[in-house]
């Protein structure tokens, strides 16, 4: 849900993808290989053939949106795509056409739109989304549905008293309470349908106990939060990197402009703390300074994204980096990406829908942590630290699949071929 740019861009991928208009670049799921058994094996399946994911002929798309303009005219307002590649996909662009969506602006500030649903309290409107992901089902002929939701990041919330149980939940919903946002109750609606979910943005969503029981009982996955692409994604690169050359780190400052409609919404200070949260915790997490005092202690961690309208969704981003080598000599590492933030968020987009759809498939219900590799503030049990090193979690993703086809882990350690 939130037909915006990232929804747009993920549908449009998947149309010209299946015309054979262009390459699924940066999708896992489509172009990874996964290697099993032994380096001399030589067996090196694609992912996708080896654990048998949906095709993209099989998929179908719907969604709901504040804005009624179907997903064509949606697409040339993102403004991510050249016209002349969404002109060839307009008909089955255009066929897609928001279902009134679940709003109240009090958690999106900068945003209203007239295609918003009424109800009586949030009960109601939960009831009406279960009512309209039923009728999509029944129409389309579809087996299975997944729900990510793609909307604007909404402000800052922490856990109340109404997420602790399902019970309170539920109750909640019935008096409209405020703690209680839009996308909690889209979350709601789909796990109660036993549909995995998928949070794309960084808002408090179905990481909630009430939810995650409602998971638990209807047996779906859930995912999330916030995709990572643009700077977290290189940042979660680099900062292992550095990591395991024992390179100490005094500050690191990350600096954006971007112009699309998230970075509207971002300029609230509201939605911002919640990005700047989900942003902030992976160097902390991959650093461990509580293990490395000398080396990370107190780094100097600031986040800043500006809204500059001129760039639209092609976001410019610089890390300075004040780094610590031998002795103690400092050193600078200074990274200016040029990158296109919905044109990285499509594919991991599409790849966490298919991995979710597997999970269901295989029995797996509630926090996938092997789908850490999407997002930037990964979901994880109470008891554990969430992973945020990129090729461990890259890692932890094969082997969950090797272990769902019953091949053998990999662990690198490779005695084998010297013993
Ligand atoms: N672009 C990226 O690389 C990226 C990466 C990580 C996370 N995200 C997050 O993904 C989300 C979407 O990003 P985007 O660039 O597509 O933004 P966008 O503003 O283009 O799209 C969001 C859409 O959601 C709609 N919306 C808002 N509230 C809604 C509701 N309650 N119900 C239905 N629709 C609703 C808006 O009208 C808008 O069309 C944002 O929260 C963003 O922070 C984006």
């Amino acid at each position: 849900m939130g037909l915006g740019a990232v929804a747009t861009t993920t549908i449009a991928g998947v149309f010209a993808i299946r015309k054979g208009l262009a390459q699924p670049i940066g999708s896992l799921t489509q172009m990874g290989t996964i290697r099993l058994g032994k380096r001399t094996e030589n067996r090196s399946p694609r992912i996708k053939d080896f654990i048998g994911l949906s095709g993209l002929d099989d998929l179908v798309f719907g969604g709901w949106d504040i804005f009624a303009e179907d997903c064509y005219a949606a697409a040339r307002t993102a403004g991510v795509l050249e016209p002349s590649l969404l002109d060839q996909i307009r008909p089955e662009m255009e066929a897609i056409r928001p279902m009134p969506a679940v709003f109240d602006q009090r958690y999106v500030k900068r945003l209203s739109g007239p295609n918003v649903k009424t109800g009586k309290h949030k009960k109601d409107l939960a009831e009406q989304l279960i009512a309209d992901i039923r009728a999509f089902k029944a129409q389309h002929g579809c087996d299975r549905l997944v729900m990510v939701w793609t909307g604007s990041t909404e402000v800052f919330m922490t856990e109340a008293p109404v997420h602790k149980t399902l019970a309170a939940f539920e109750a909640g919903l019935e008096a409209s309470d405020d703690a209680i946002p839009s996308s909690m109750i889209y979350a709601y609606a789909a796990l109660k349908e036993g549909i995995p979910f998928a949070n794309a943005a960084p808002n408090l969503t179905a990481d909630v106990p009430a939810l995650l029981e409602l998971a638990a009982q209807t047996g779906a996955p859930v995912a999330g939060n916030d995709m990572k692409t643009g700077q977290t994604l290189i940042k979660t690169i680099i900062a292992p990197g550095l990591k395991a050359r024992m390179i100490g780190v005094k500050g690191w400052y990350s600096t954006n402009i971007l112009g699309n409609r998230d970075g509207e919404v971002l300029d609230d200070p509201e939605s911002f703390k919640t990005k700047e949260e989900s942003k902030k915790s992976a160097l902390d997490y991959i650093f461990q300074p509580q293990l490395y005092p000398e080396l990370y202690k107190d780094i100097s961690h600031v986040v800043r994204i500006n809204y500059y309208p001129p760039r639209g969704d092609n976001k410019e981003g610089w890390d300075n980096i004040d780094i610590v080598g031998w002795l103690g000599y400092p050193m600078q590492l200074k990274i200016n990406f040029l990158c296109r933030d919905s044109i990285l968020a499509a594919p991991i987009v599409l790849d966490a829908a298919l991995f979710l759809d597997l999970a269901k498939r295989s029995g797996m219900s509630g926090i996938q942590e092997w789908l850490s590799f999407y997002f930037k503030a990964p979901m994880h049990a109470p008891e554990v630290y969430p992973e945020h090193d990129l090729f461990i979690q890259l890692m932890k993703l094969k082997n969950t699949l090797r272990y769902l086809k019953g091949e053998e882990l990999i662990t690198h350690l490779g005695r084998e071929y010297y013993d």
